[in-house]
């Protein structure tokens, strides 16, 4: 624009001094035509020689021509017609620039005489130039942050126009942000300004194309435009957005250390670092949420951190942020749901809510032995429980309000025979798979004094010497209870009954603590022979329970009695007893019998006589078991008339009694009758000594027979059940007598070896001053038999068990079989 300038001033110097030379030279006054520039080649000026008064051929001879101060020459003269005519293009602005009159001073020459004329031809502007930029393209940035009301100039434009052809104004084409603002400076020139209108908004419209458009006051107006693109540089101005506000997950309790949960998602519709987004857990969550959650700082997926448990939360609200990196930094914010889903992960609990202390085994059905209650933290089926009770137990579970039961006793109880139960309750979950937890319940029952003392045996039998240390133990009985406690501390009594019309209480007395029993007496078998004491065990319940035993007590003998003679009767010690014989006896002839006894039993009572000393040993001889005086050979006439033998009578104990006897006979002559001479001395016995004799011959006689009888079944059933076991048995069904409850029959066999003596006792053993033994050998000489005469009644069996218990050695087998009394 200067060179131009400049060059446009030197055009003007040049004609100003042309001008000021031709003012000087000129003598006419000022012609002067106004023609629009641009003209046509050849459009007429103005009529030249008209003006000038010069006639049509002065112009041609007069050689009139126009000369152009300028140098070029934009005019001519048309010689016919005297004109002045455009000769080439006039541009007005190529001439005078901006100036606002444009005047081309010309100089019409005409010759002979030369004259000299000044014309001027004013150039009128026309509006021929439009309004230009100088860049037709321009780019403004213009931060989003921009103040509304901010102004940015623009280019100029330039329209080398003048006067109302000249630039006149500026438009903007439309826009919701920008307006345009023109200014008017010095002379009037105008700056058209950009103004923002509306805050500017990058992410709606990061780049708003405005056109500047200049327009000129010429008709018609002619315009330019300009291009500008404003860029909207981003400013951090939007907040990153969640694509939903409030996330909603469900997940399972059991759900892994470290599993996804959700994935959040957030936009930024910034650029840049303003639209890179950093996710983070909200500030303000609970440490326990902070310690179960975590964020992908980057990705915004929410992964667990520990393991959940719906038990303690069933649902946790988190608050995510989403900020971008901008400056300032903008964050967004969301909310996820995390539903806690059940799992069936807890198994049912039972819990006991209260236990009774004391059940009593006499508790009736239905008692309430515990209360319980049972839960599981799961919720829905994988807390509904159901509730067993293991079999078997006399217990059962009643439901009382919501998942409590009561347990209750259902049947009879038995402490005794359960003491205790441990007692299996399983609480099962309805869950899939269902969980269960059993708990045991022990139940101890206390006891109730339901079981009498009872004896180790109901009866007893006690073998007690005679003549035993008075105070000495006779015998220990001990019961047992079954119960507990007080209930089973048995304590002993002697239960009153008589013995020989005494209390048995002088005879014996028990330890009350531990049922020993002490005699009080030494008791004498020739005087008592068994007696039976009742024994009361008692315990201590409330009220006390008891049960009696009966302890038969057998004295046995001891060989404390010597044998005594009962024949003959005058046989005191020493004394003599007189027998006769005839001399004329023969060989074997009966002198007399000799008879003793011996209170004793048994082998005690087991008399063998002996000849001790004679006059005469050849003559006499005594049965060793029979006592019978014997002649052994016949008498003569050299034999002393008297005789005396002096016979010993021993019993069979340890330690051996003996006793002697003498008997002094007298030989006579002429006497035939000893049966007689016998039965006179049978007769002859005192009254006492009669009567013994008298029921010795009846009972042997009687018992005898009953007694062969038995022997013979014995040996019967022996021989018959030799062959097979070698033992021998006997059934009271064999024989009717022992159905008899009144008659009682012992039989003791002493079988070592050949059997030396059966003893039978018939009847009660209480009356033995009624009882007689007898001794006989039916089998061999070593055989006794001993009766005892049938008596009041005792129990058959308790007899045969004693026969059974006092023959250890025995190979014979007593059986005995209760038949229905
Ligand atoms: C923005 O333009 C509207 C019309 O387009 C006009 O009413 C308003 O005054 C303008 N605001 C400013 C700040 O120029
Ligand atoms: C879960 O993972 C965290 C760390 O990642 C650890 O501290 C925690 O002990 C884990 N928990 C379980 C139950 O594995
Ligand atoms: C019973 O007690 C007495 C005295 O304390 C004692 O002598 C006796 O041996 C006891 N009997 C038993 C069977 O323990
Ligand atoms: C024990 O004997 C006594 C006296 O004879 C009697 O009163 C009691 O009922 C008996 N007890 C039992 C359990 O038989």
């Amino acid at each position: 624009m200067t060179k131009r300038m400049g060059y446009r001033d030197w055009r003007w110097q040049a004609l100003w001094w042309l001008h000021f030379f031709l003012l000087w030279i000129t003598t006419d006054g000022q012609t002067r035509y106004s023609i629009p520039e641009e003209l046509k080649q050849g459009s007429p000026v103005g009529n030249l020689a008209k003006d000038l008064s010069l006639g049509l051929s002065d112009i041609f001879d007069r050689k009139l021509r126009v000369a152009s101060e300028a140098g070029k020459q934009y005019f001519t003269v048309d010689a016919g017609k005297g004109e002045l005519v455009v000769n080439d293009r006039i541009d007005r602005e190529a001439l005078c620039g901006q100036s606002a009159s444009c005047v081309l001073p010309l100089q019409v020459v005409i010759e002979n005489p030369l004259q000299l004329h000044r014309i001027e031809v004013e150039i009128r502007d026309v509006n021929d130039n439009a309004p230009s930029f100088l860049k037709s393209d321009h780019v403004i940035e213009i931060a989003e942050s921009t103040l509304v009301g901010i102004r940015f100039p623009l280019e100029m434009a330039v329209d080398p126009d003048v006067g109302s052809n000249e630039l006149k104004t500026y438009t903007l084409s439309k826009d919701d942000c920008f307006t345009l603002k023109v200014k008017e400076i010095e002379n009037g020139r105008k700056v058209p300004e950009l103004v923002l209108n509306k805050s500017l908004d990058r992410e709606k419209k990061a780049v708003h194309n405005l056109f500047l458009t200049a327009m000129d006051g010429g008709n018609p107006v002619k315009s330019g435009t300009s291009k500008i693109t404003v860029t909207v540089t981003d400013n951090n101005d939007n907040v990153p957005v969640f694509e939903n506000s409030l996330y909603k997950i469900a997940i399972n309790e059991n759900s892994p250390n470290g599993s996804f949960v959700i994935s959040t998602k957030a936009t930024d519709i910034d650029e840049g670092l303003n639209a890179e987004i950093e996710y983070s857990l909200g500030v303000h969550m609970p440490p326990s949420v902070l310690s179960l959650f975590y964020i992908d700082s980057v990705t915004g997926d929410i992964y667990l951190k520990q393991p959940l448990d719906h038990e303690s939360q069933t649902s946790y609200r988190i608050d995510v942020s989403a900020k971008d990196k901008g400056l300032p930094k903008m964050e967004g914010h969301c909310s996820v749901q995390v539903d806690v889903l059940d799992v069936n992960d807890n198994a049912p609990e039972i819990v006991l809510t209260s236990k009774s202390t004391n059940v009593p085994e006499d508790s009736r059905s239905g008692t309430v032995v515990a209360l319980l209650s049972v839960r599981d933290l799961d919720s829905g089926d994988n807390g509904k429980v159901t509730i067993q009770l293991g079999k078997g137990t006399p217990f059962t579970l009643q439901p009382s309000f919501s998942n409590n039961y009561a347990l209750v006793t259902s049947g009879p109880l038995d402490r005794e025979n359960f003491p205790e139960y441990n007692i299996e309750i399983t609480a099962i979950d309805s869950g899939v798979p269902p969980l269960s937890r059993k708990k045991i319940i022990p139940v101890s029952l206390t006891d109730v004094n339901d079981n009498p003392p009872v004896f180790t045996q109901p009866f007893y039998t006690v073998y007690l010497k005679e003549n035993g240390v008075p105070g000495s133990i006779l015998y220990s009985v001990s019961a047992s209870d079954l119960d507990f406690g007080e209930n089973a501390k048995v304590s002993y009594s002697i239960l009153d009954s008589k013995v020989q019309d005494v209390s048995v209480s002088s005879y014996v007395y028990i330890n009350s603590d531990n049922g020993s029993i002490y005699s009080m007496h030494s008791f004498d078998y020739e005087k008592l022979k068994v007696f039976q004491i009742q024994v009361q065990a008692k315990d201590q319940g409330s009220p006390p329970l008891s049960s009696n035993a009966t302890v038969h007590v057998f004295i046995l003998d001891q060989n404390d009695n010597a044998p005594a003679v009962i024949y003959p009767s005058s046989a005191a010690l020493g004394s003599l007893s007189h027998q006769r014989m005839p001399r004329s006896a023969k060989a074997g002839h009966l002198v007399t019998k000799v008879t003793a006894v011996d209170a004793d039993s048994g082998h005690n009572a087991w008399i063998s006589y002996r000849l001790a000393e004679a006059t005469d040993a050849s003559l006499f001889t005594v049965n060793l078991y029979t006592g019978e005086v014997r002649t052994k050979r016949a008498a003569s006439e050299q034999d002393d008339s008297s005789q005396r033998l002096l016979i010993e009578i021993k019993d069979d104990g340890e330690p051996v009694q003996s006793a002697t006897v003498t008997v002094s006979i007298l030989l006579e002559d002429g006497l035939h009758e000893p049966m007689l001479d016998l039965r006179q001395k049978v007769a002859e016995p005192s009254k006492k000594t009669g009567r013994i004799t008298l029921y010795l011959i009846l009972s042997l006689a009687s018992v005898s027979v009953l007694s062969l009888v038995t022997f013979l079944i014995l040996a019967v059933k022996c021989i018959r059940n030799s062959r097979s076991s070698g033992s021998c048995c006997m059934r009271r069904s064999d024989c009717d007598d022992y159905k008899n409850p009144n008659r009682n029959l012992q039989i003791q066999l002493n079988t070592d070896g050949p059997i030396k003596y059966v003893e039978v006792l018939g009847g009660d053993m209480l009356s033995q001053s009624q009882s007689f033994r007898s001794c006989m050998s039916p089998m061999s000489e070593y055989s006794d038999f001993t009766l005892i005469k049938p008596s009041s009644t005792t129990d058959f069996k308790e007899v045969i068990s004693v026969l059974d218990a006092s023959l250890p050695d025995s190979t014979w087998t007593f059986e005995s079989q209760q038949v229905s009394r």
